[in-house]
């Protein structure tokens, strides 16, 4: 049986009758009647099945009752045109070997609850369905996308730390990383923590951003990119936030902020146009199941120009729009942190296409940022997607070490771990600038999906941390 080699789902379904082949895959349902079975396998190849014809009378009763819906078998067979519509050929089997029989009653993939919040719950299983296989193929094709696009352009791939000692966004969202023993830890004269006993000899967490790290190879280097996970302790139960997530950084010396927009407006375009190119069939199918405006959406990114506004405009447009009786849960006025809801707003009401969203107040964003002459502003942007909200978060930074020697002290930052980033300032500063892509927030808009913990494959979130 083994001498044909196994051909895939997807090449299978492309090629011509008439050759001897082998296909290997799971059992995603069998039906028929007495003389004959139809068998629809599939490995993870496609969405789609190849059929396989069972002339009862050929096989034994034995092997017959173990190929039941999540059973993992091999069939040796001719391939044939297929008179039924739906497929150009299908597999007439001459021997079926069953690697792996699945008890019907206890398999956790039923056709009677294929809810997203089910698979939630059995998220070691739900890669054997069509949804989360055409999900997972895309998130692999963006990945690869990501890394062409930066390779295209010369980008150098940085590999920055997970386990650091800096708090990049100062939000104190940080899980911390020690060997300690918490039942017995060891204390200071002053009654705290001794972290000269932890494994690294200092206070460690895992990684919010790779951004300070980016910045020492953007510096040196010219253009740098990230691509990596991230966590963030925040504990916010929405459906666009993980605390372990993928980002992508990319980090350029001699751009200002409007190369870095040029930049982030371009890479977007580009990676959901080669999702349209490349993963059409998984999107198609996405888009047939779940999501009817799907590949327009996509489509409508790729061809319109993003609208670019300051953020003090953008809150007299969302100002006008409460005077006019528009009801927001949270309040807005000048100087608040815009919620996914007012972004929206503008995204998907005001505007209708994307929105660059520039120059917020200080106070609400990092420390690293370029001020602005205001005194008031600094040079940040956010990329506003339809559906998602923010999807992008970038800016230029602050190249002079004396404003940002200064904003460090302003916000009382602890500078025990700064001043290899501030050697950046001390040491040949430069104008640069650089932002960040949530993958799974891009993922989020590419499939259409509305929850992002159906966009990774082993969710991260609040209370939640399986396998
Ligand atoms: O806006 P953020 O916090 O920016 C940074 O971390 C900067 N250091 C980036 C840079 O300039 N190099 O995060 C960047 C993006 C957000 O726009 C969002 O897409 C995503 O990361 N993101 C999350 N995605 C999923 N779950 C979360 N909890 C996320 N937090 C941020
Ligand atoms: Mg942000």
């Amino acid at each position: 049986m083994e001498q044909i080699k196994r051909s895939k789902v997807k090449a299978l379904l492309n090629m011509n009758a008439g050759e001897d082949v082998l296909a290997k895959g799971w059992v995603r349902t069998k039906r028929g009647n007495k003389e004959v079975a139809f068998i629809a396998l599939n490995d993870g190849s496609t969405t789609k099945n190849i059929q396989i014809v069972v002339d009862k009378a050929a096989f034994d009763e034995n092997t017959l009752a173990k190929i039941t819906t999540g059973a993992c078998i091999a069939v040796n067979g001719k391939l044939v045109a297929s008179i039924g519509s739906g497929q150009a050929v299908e597999i007439q089997a001459n021997h079926i070997e069953v690697y792996g029989e699945c008890d019907p009653v206890r398999f956790p993939l039923q056709k009677k609850n294929t809810s997203f919040e089910y698979l939630r719950t059995v998220a070691h299983m739900r890669p054997r369905t069509n949804t989360f296989g055409a999900i997972l193929r895309i998130r692999s094709h963006m990945a690869n996308a990501i890394h062409r696009y930066f390779y295209e352009k010369g980008f150098v791939y940085l590999n920055t730390p997970i386990i650091t000692q800096s708090d990049c966004e100062g939000a104190g969202q940080m899980f911390q990383v020690t060997t300690l023993d918490m039942d017995n830890l060891p204390r200071n004269k002053k009654g705290g923590i001794d972290y000269s006993k932890d494994f690294f000899g200092k206070q460690t967490s895992l990684t919010v951003s790779g951004q300070l790290e980016g910045e020492l190879g953007a510096t040196a280097l010219g253009e740098i990119y990230t691509f990596g996970p991230t966590f963030r302790a925040e504990n916010s139960n929405t459906p666009r936030h993980l605390a372990e997530f993928w980002m992508i950084e990319p980090e350029m010396a001699f751009y200002d902020i409007k190369d870095n927009m040029d930049l982030a407006e371009d890479f977007i375009k580009s990676l959901v146009k080669y999702a349209l190119e490349n993963c059409r069939e998984d999107i198609e199918f996405l888009a047939s199941k779940y999501d009817e405006e799907l590949i327009s959406r996509l489509e409508g990114v790729c061809d319109t120009e993003f609208v670019r506004l300051t953020y003090t405009e953008g809150i007299e447009i969302l100002e006008k729009a409460v005077a006019a009786g528009t009801q927001f849960e949270y309040p807005v006025s000048w100087g608040v942190d815009l919620q996914s809801e007012h972004e929206r707003y503008l995204v998907e009401k005001h505007f209708g296409k994307p929105v660059i969203l520039t120059d917020y107040p200080k106070e609400i964003k990092a420390f690293y940022m370029k001020q602005n002459e205001d005194g008031k502003t600094v040079r940040a942007m956010d990329i506003l997607f339809p559906k998602i909200g923010e999807i992008i978060g970038g800016s230029e930074r602050e190249a002079s070490f004396a404003l940002l020697d200064e904003r460090v002290n302003e916000l009382g930052m602890s500078r025990t771990n700064l001043e290899w980033y501030l050697d950046t300032r001390r040491f040949g500063s430069c104008p640069h600038s650089g932002f960040g892509l949530g993958f799974e927030r891009l993922l989020l808009f590419v499939t259409g999906m509305q929850n992002i913990r159906d966009v990774i494959p082993f969710p991260r979130t609040p209370k939640n941390a399986e396998y």
